[in-house]
């Protein structure tokens, strides 16, 4: 019964969808189980480059099953132009299911969303996905689910009410109202090439699991972006910890084993919000040149700053990593030393504890430590073994400060520049 999950331990963008797609060699079933299309999971194979958004990252993977969660919200419109755009590019989209019981996200979220934002006082920087104004409604109970993808007429008359309620208040707010039977027109031409998709993942996720498959769940995101534990409230709107995995994909936590932990070697963060370690240098712009750090969904430069031992440590506990995968090491290739931020001063105290409070966290000055760099390109290392002795005492502090152990080390955006740490 192999079910493991894999998740993101910093602000998202740790480069999941590489090692999802790593680790799916010999698995089963890959399973998003909450999130949307804000994420952007870049796979690379061979000379061909992919980003997926909704499609869970097994799909280049002959005869694994692929389910979207019943956590997750789906815009249906989005899924099948990715569903179609990969079918364009020869990938099988057959193996995937789409749960019944997901949530949906229509034009109206992604308005709201984006008017929200404009309007904030205290902007969240949102993908502009609809992704807040979809688990709202999730959570109010006016949500619509995926199962009225295959009852077209219900589907209809559910769209059209909300619609309705949703206009009024873009009325009011002098807004860009829904052209209603336009969107329907859209959402129903994307309902039938969906319906066949939907069925009750977790029943067919159980028996998978149940059949001794190997299951492999796909966390999107990243812990400090997790609704309850991240930078409150500049936060996605799900759990993206591994606990969100039982609830967004229907299984017991009994049912679990391994819990993979993806960290850059250094931090980035995309939107608003507390970072403690942000460089505003050239030694910022170094890192976000290097590691092509700008968004897979929004295209947006992404921030960059330094190793957050603080924040990368509560992160591992709350997901309960036993494994973790470091990714981009390569990226720190040309350092002559490098920082890792082993705690915050707050108010002239110096604390090892991640504060709830985003008021305390903007007010943090990192307490920094300095490791010597290797300075030589580690991009053609096909073992840990032939990795210079400064990185592996880089990643053997790393390891130490988080509290966990490291199976992985990335060294490159191919399959090939992966390997084992044990
Ligand atoms: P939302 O998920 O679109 O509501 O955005 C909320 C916050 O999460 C914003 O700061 C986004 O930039 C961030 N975010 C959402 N999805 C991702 C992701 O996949 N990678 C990195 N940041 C993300």
């Amino acid at each position: 019964m192999p079910v493991d999950i894999l998740v993101g331990t910093q602000w998202g963008d740790e480069g999941k969808g590489k090692l999802i797609d790593v680790l799916t060699r010999d698995v089963d079933v890959v399973v998003r189980f909450q999130g949307g299309n804000n994420a952007g999971h870049t796979v690379e194979i061979g000379k061909e480059r992919y980003v997926l958004h909704l499609v869970p990252s097994g799909i280049f993977r002959k005869g694994v099953k692929c389910i979207i969660g019943n956590g997750l919200v789906v815009d249906p419109v989005a899924l099948v132009e990715e569903m179609k755009g990969l079918e364009e590019r020869g990938v099988d989209t057959n193996q995937i299911e789409l749960s019944n019981r997901a949530q949906m996200i229509f034009i109206y979220h992604k308005m709201a969303d984006r008017l929200s934002e404009a309007g904030a006082k205290t902007k969240i920087g949102t993908t502009g996905r609809g992704i807040g104004p979809a688990y709202t409604d999730k959570m109010r109970r006016i949500g619509i689910r995926a199962i009225e993808l295959k009852h077209p007429e219900r589907l209809a008359e559910l769209f059209r009410t909300e619609c309705a309620k949703y206009n009024k208040l873009f009325a009011a707010a002098g807004a860009e109202t829904v052209d209603v039977e336009a969107e329907l027109a859209k959402v129903l031409a994307a309902a039938e090439k969906l319906a066949p998709r939907v069925c009750d993942t977790v029943y067919s996720l159980n028996a998978a699991i149940k059949a001794n498959k190997k299951v492999l769940f796909e966390g999107a995101q990243g812990a400090l972006l997790d609704i309850d534990h991240g930078t409150y409230p500049f936060v996605t709107s799900s759990n993206t910890i591994s606990g969100g995995a039982c609830t967004g994909g229907g299984v017991s936590p009994r049912a679990i084993r391994d819990i993979w932990g993806v960290i850059k070697a250094y931090t980035t963060r995309v939107g608003e919000g507390p970072f403690p370690t942000e460089l505003f240098d050239a030694s910022g712009e170094n890192l976000r040149q290097r590691g092509r750090e700008f968004g897979a969904t929004t295209g947006r430069p992404r921030r960059c700053g330094w190793f957050d031992a603080v924040a990368a440590r509560y992160a591992c506990m709350v997901n309960g990593i036993n494994k973790l995968a470091v990714t981009k090491l390569d990226v720190l290739d040309d350092l002559k030393q490098i920082a890792v931020c082993v705690g915050y001063r707050i108010n002239g105290e110096v604390t090892d504890e991640f504060p709830a409070s985003a008021a305390e966290l903007e007010a943090a000055e990192p307490v920094l430590e300095y490791l010597p760099g290797w300075e030589c390109d580690t991009t053609g290392a096909t073992s840990y073994a032939q990795l210079p002795e400064n990185a592996k005492k880089y990643l053997a502090r790393m390891a130490e400060l988080v509290d966990s152990s490291i199976g992985i080390v990335s060294v490159g955006p191919r399959r090939d520049q992966t390997f084992s740490a044990e």
